[in-house]
Order: C-alpha cells, then structure tokens, then sequence
C-alpha cells in the first residue's frame, strides 16, 4: 500500500520566528513504513544515474542520505557545519531562510569525476544545497541530482538549483 507522505510531514506555524511556517519531517522519520517508502521513491529517482557516491548537509541531510546511499551501495559524504571537521576542510558560506551559516567537507571526501547525487529533506532558499555543490564541484565531482524530501515553492530554491536534474516528493 502505497501512504500518502503529506500526512506525516507536521506543520508549525511562527517557527522558529513570526511569520515562517516551518514544516517538520520528524513525523515520516518517526514512522518505519512512511520513512522507507520516502527513501525508495528517492533511490528509485537516482537508479539510472550511475551515482558515485551521495552528498548530504547537516543535520537532516544525514538522514536521508545516508539510507540511500546504502540502498545505491555508494559512499556517503557529509557537508557538516563548520569546526567539525579534523582534517583538511574546503568550506562554503550561504544564507539561510533565517540567518547565515557555513558548511564544510573533507577536501578529499569527492573524488575528480566522481557522479554526485546531493540530498536533503528540505529545499527552502537553496543556499544549502547550493553551498554543497559548489564544494562538491571545486573537487571535481559531477552532480547528477538532488534529492528532496520537500519543495517549499514560494521561497523559490529550484531557480538556485535550475541547471541540475531535481526531485522533491512533497511541495508547499
Ligand atoms: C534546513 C534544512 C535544509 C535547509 C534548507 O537545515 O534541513 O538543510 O535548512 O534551507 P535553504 O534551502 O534555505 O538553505 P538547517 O540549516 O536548519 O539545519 P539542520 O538540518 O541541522 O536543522
Ligand atoms: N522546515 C524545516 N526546515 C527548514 C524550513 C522549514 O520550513 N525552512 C528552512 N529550513
């Protein structure tokens, strides 16, 4: 039975400030059946792209990368927030939907060549996932998708991100 994903995604209004509506996936995470079948939908998105290895940012971006690129038998490369890192970082700043932020990668974690697919649960303003693959690429790896667990429409991320192949299963 194929669930419909909306009804796990939980809606919160004026969080984490006024005026913003902040749409949580803990919920679908939380459940085993809606949290796979999200996943699948995106594995079954990359299949045919001879991914290399997937890409995710901090922290929500581990939770969904990491299940599929474990499903694609492909590594899985974190862009996790700054300082975190013990070895040679490559480092990209952006704006948030609220605020500013950097994240970084282990300068050796993509290799020249490598086929890319990006991952997050959420594309907002793109400036995460635009972040991610500016570092992906001044390593020399191809993006070949990105993969969401929701679009938020009015904040317009998908023109940040128009020169990519994209996939979001749920829009707001
Ligand atoms: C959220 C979300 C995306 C990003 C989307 O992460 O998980 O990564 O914002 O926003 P954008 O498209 O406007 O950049 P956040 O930075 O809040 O980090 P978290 O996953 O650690 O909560
Ligand atoms: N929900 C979850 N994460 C987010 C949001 C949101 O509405 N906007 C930016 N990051």
């Amino acid at each position: 039975m194929t669930l419909d994903l909306y009804k796990y995604v939980a809606s919160i209004p004026d969080y984490p400030e006024k005026g913003i509506i902040f749409r949580d996936i803990l919920p679908l995470m939380a459940n085993g059946k809606a949290f796979k079948q999200a996943t699948d939908e995106l594995v079954a998105y990359a299949k045919d792209k001879q991914v290399d290895m997937v890409v995710g940012p901090e922290a929500r971006g581990f939770i969904v990368g990491c299940p599929i690129a474990r499903e694609l038998q492909v590594g899985f490369a974190p862009a996790r927030k700054k300082g975190k890192l013990p070895r040679k970082a490559i480092s990209s700043t952006y704006k948030l939907e609220y605020g500013t932020a950097t994240l970084q990668m282990e300068a050796d974690s993509i290799k020249p060549g490598q086929r890319v697919l990006v991952v997050d649960d959420l594309l907002a303003t793109g400036g995460t996932i635009s972040a991610t693959i500016d570092m992906v690429e001044r390593m020399g790896g191809k993006v070949v998708g990105c993969a969401f667990l929701i679009e938020l429409k009015d904040l317009h991320g998908r023109e940040k991100i128009k020169d990519y192949d994209m996939e979001a299963l749920m829009e707001f």
